[in-house]
């Protein structure tokens, strides 16, 4: 069976923020298939970071999709200004949405992909009857709200279980993985089935940022 691809998304909240435009310009240039964004709205985590300002002028500059992760309760507040700011993708979290079909309808009608965001904690069977809904599923690898932080280790199962719903339902739904991931684990988790892998400290701390993508986005050939 030919080998599924690998999409790279370098997580922003990492960079330099003195040096966004070369920072985001050495992303263009990389083999990056995402540049993920983290905002966070010091509620639903215990930690602020940006917000629509920053990705309307991220949006000038960046010639890849735009991944956006919406740490923030009341996410369908705003769907539509993330929208006009140039996400591509937007991320709900599972655990922020007590009405999540009516938040993913409302992000597919405004023309961009639905993705569902589910904290270590939360179960993937909670996902059983929404994932039909959902492009992308981003499983938390750590505990939303901070970059750096350590790999929790039981995503591996969490992404196996969520790999054989998604194949036993045809759909094509992405498995995004969030948090602490490296040149370490990477291979692990691409194996237990994951698509994506959202790298922050991994590659805006590396010594060659720009080499660090590649060798992630080719860590399984
Ligand atoms: C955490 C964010 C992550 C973070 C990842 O709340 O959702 O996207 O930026 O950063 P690293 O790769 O450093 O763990
Ligand atoms: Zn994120």
């Amino acid at each position: 069976m030919a080998r599924k691809d690998t999409y790279i998304a370098p997580s922003l909240l990492a960079s330099d923020f003195l040096k966004t435009g070369a920072e985001i310009d050495m992303v263009n240039k990389s083999e990056a298939d995402w540049i993920h964004l983290d905002v966070m709205d010091g509620r639903f985590v215990p930690n602020i970071s940006f917000g629509l300002p920053v990705i309307d002028a991220v949006r000038r500059v960046s010639n890849k999709p735009m991944d956006v992760h919406l740490m923030i309760e009341e996410p369908g507040k705003y769907a539509k200004d993330f929208k006009e700011a140039g996400a591509n993708h937007l991320t709900v979290h599972i655990e922020a949405c007590p009405n999540l079909h009516r938040n993913l309808q409302q992000i597919r009608d405004l023309g961009m992909k639905t993705g569902i965001a589910v904290n270590p904690h939360t179960p993937i069977a909670d996902l059983v009857e929404i994932i039909q809904d959902a492009d992308i599923v981003n499983l938390m690898s750590v505990n939303p709200g901070f970059g750096g932080q350590s790999f929790i280790p039981h995503t591996l199962h969490k992404i196996k279980t969520l790999r054989q719903l998604i194949d036993s339902r045809g759909l094509h739904t992405l498995i995004e993985i969030d948090g602490g991931v490296n040149s370490e684990n990477a291979v692990e988790i691409l194996l237990a089935g994951a698509d994506v892998l959202v790298a922050g400290s991994e590659i805006f701390k590396a010594e060659n940022p720009f080499e660090k993508i590649h060798h992630l986005k080719h860590i399984l050939d």
